[in-house]
């Protein structure tokens, strides 16, 4: 039988966010198993009660819960961790049963930075006694910058592979493989290509905004 997947979609860009491409690729390939799929954006249904009502009632009557999210200092989005905390407090009332799956991206290559807000998915799970399907990092997510994963493949083949390994894990009921997470994880450019592209935007947005002088500041040291 099919199962129902709610996809909520973290990032809170408005539009074009690498964590929509990546959850409309993946509900492509479910739904051509015939699974049963809906998205939310989670920055809009913070936006009013109704909306609110609605993303945590699709969220309590789905089989699985598949949150796409980007990394914002090591951690889950600000609107992520709020729709967490309501989320938690509809649950107290009633247990459900299902399963998350989360997907995370971030801007820079090294997968690691990504473990706390894993951890923190994994322990928001604990807390609503949701099963915790797995979780994974897709590193430089800016090379996709809201297109369509088919429309930038050559940049990454592999996170198509592992969301594709992701969405037949899913359909067979079993926990995420680690060889889905590691071509997920795979940088889709070097690293060291991806700090000197980083470092040029970095100093050229420093130039149009007459900051140069204070990049090396360290307000906080
Ligand atoms: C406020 C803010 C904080 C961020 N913090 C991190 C971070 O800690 N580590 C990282 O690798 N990328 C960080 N990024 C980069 C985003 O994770 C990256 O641009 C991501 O691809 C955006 O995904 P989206 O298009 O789904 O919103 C940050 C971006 C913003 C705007």
């Amino acid at each position: 039988m099919s199962r129902s997947y709610t996809f909520l979609i973290g990032s809170p860009k408005p539009s074009g966010s690498t964590s929509e491409s990546l959850a409309d690729h993946l509900m492509g390939r479910l739904e051509s198993e015939g699974e049963r799929v809906s998205k939310v954006s989670v920055r809009k249904a913070l936006a009013s009660e109704e909306a609110m009502n609605d993303l945590l009632d699709r969220v309590q009557s789905s089989d699985v819960i598949v949150l796409c999210f980007p990394l914002y200092y090591y951690t889950l989005p600000a609107i992520c961790l709020e729709a967490m905390t309501l989320i938690r407090r509809r649950y107290s009332e009633k247990a459900p049963t299902q399963g998350l799956l989360a997907i995370v991206n971030q801007g820079f290559p090294e997968e690691s930075h990504a473990e706390q807000a894993l951890e923190s998915c994994r322990s928001f799970c604990d807390h609503v006694s949701i099963g915790y399907i797995g979780g994974l990092v897709m590193p430089a997510g800016g090379v996709v910058n809201g297109e369509p994963l088919m429309k930038v493949r050559g940049r990454v083949r592999s996170q198509i592979k592992g969301l594709n390994m992701a969405a037949m894990d899913l359909v067979n009921g079993d926990p995420i493989g680690s060889t889905a997470a590691k071509a997920m994880a795979r940088p889709p450019m070097s690293p060291w290509l991806y700090r000197i592209i980083a470092n040029r935007n970095w100093k050229r947005m420093a130039r149009k905004n007459g900051t140069m002088k204070q990049l090396k500041d360290r307000p906080y040291a």
